[in-house]
């Protein structure tokens, strides 16, 4: 008697053991320029398996069971803006962590402790962390600002936003708080000083820093919308290397638009060659790469 074998990918409820099939050529061209045209991230052959994957994830998640199914549902329909604001976390890579580039962040204090004490006195010092993920880097820049203006003798007049496409990490970023991991190898006088112990195995962001600190969430494709101007400070690391180089240069010129005269911007080494943003000034440096805005017309 012939053995009976039970399909399991078509009973009830576990829909979920069914494996996808690879997706071909065409899907994967269109997957792919729909994520170009929506986020500006390109995405190379070698990452099409994790396309598949997390797109898949989702897929069983709502039980669906083509790529051109779920695609539709992307594009078209009631849904479409949710689904994709849930796919687009999925589909973007988070990775962050406190104090990331020590040299682009000691040449943050080095700027501020270095400007003139009037200016600092007369307004508030702006800093936007372009692709912020889950906070870690505009944390970063608030304690360091608050140490520098302590260094000062300074009142701490700063405010730090951050902004990213992805919502799940912006809640994350707002609620202020982080495994106990992230804070090995931090040095223990800025962990004591800006971090308490919280529930199991967590610490959060003292409540002076955190209300210092705002997110939003921006799609860098859309930075015509974004309210931010004036900023004195403007850093946008590991964010662009995604990008095409002519949409590199776009956005940076954008960014450059947005910071005050004298302004500093900050991009992840490498991120930017050959090309030297209209309006601005290298600063000399091996290790990070930076302008600032020329001072033309300063304060
Ligand atoms: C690798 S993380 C970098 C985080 C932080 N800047 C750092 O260097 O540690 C890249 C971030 O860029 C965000 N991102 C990707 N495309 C974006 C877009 N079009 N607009 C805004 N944020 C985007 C992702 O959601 C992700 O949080």
């Amino acid at each position: 008697m012939a053995e009976k074998h039970h399909d399991l990918s078509t009973a009830p409820g576990i829909w979920s053991l069914r494996q996808l099939p690879e997706m071909d050529e065409a899907q994967f061209s269109q997957w792919r320029t729909l994520l170009e045209h929506r986020t500006g991230m390109t995405l190379t052959r070698e990452r099409k398996s994790f396309l598949e994957t997390n797109v898949g994830i989702r897929m069983r998640e709502i039980e669906c069971n083509s790529y051109q199914a779920y695609y539709e549902k992307i594009v078209s329909g009631n849904e479409a803006v949710v689904e994709w604001g849930i796919l687009v976390d999925r589909l973007t890579v988070q990775e962050t962590r406190f104090l990331r580039d020590p040299d682009a962040f000691r040449l943050v204090s080095d700027y501020i402790l270095t400007r003139p004490r009037e200016v600092l006195k007369r307004r508030p010092l702006e800093a936007w962390s372009v692709g912020c993920s889950t906070g870690e880097e505009p944390y970063t820049l608030a304690m360091l600002l608050n140490e520098s203006m302590t260094q000062l003798d300074l009142p701490p007049l700063f405010g730090v936003t951050g902004s990213d496409i992805s919502k799940p990490a912006i809640e994350k970023a707002r609620r202020g708080q982080f495994s106990a991991r992230k804070l090995i190898g931090m040095d223990e006088n800025l962990k004591t000083r800006y971090f308490r112990p919280a529930e199991r195995n967590t610490v959060e962001i003292v409540e002076s820093i955190r209300q210092r600190v705002c997110f939003t969430r921006l799609n860098v494709l859309d930075l015509k919308q974004a309210p931010m101007h004036g900023m004195n400070i403007i850093f946008c690391q590991n964010l662009l290397i995604y990008f095409r180089r002519w949409r590199r240069r776009e956005i940076v010129k954008r960014l450059a638009e947005r910071l005050a005269p004298g302004g500093l911007l900050v991009l992840g080494q490498g991120e930017l060659t050959d090309w030297q943003p209209p309006g601005l000034q290298r600063v000399p440096s091996e290790n990070v790469l930076a302008w600032i805005r020329r001072q033309s017309d300063e304060e």
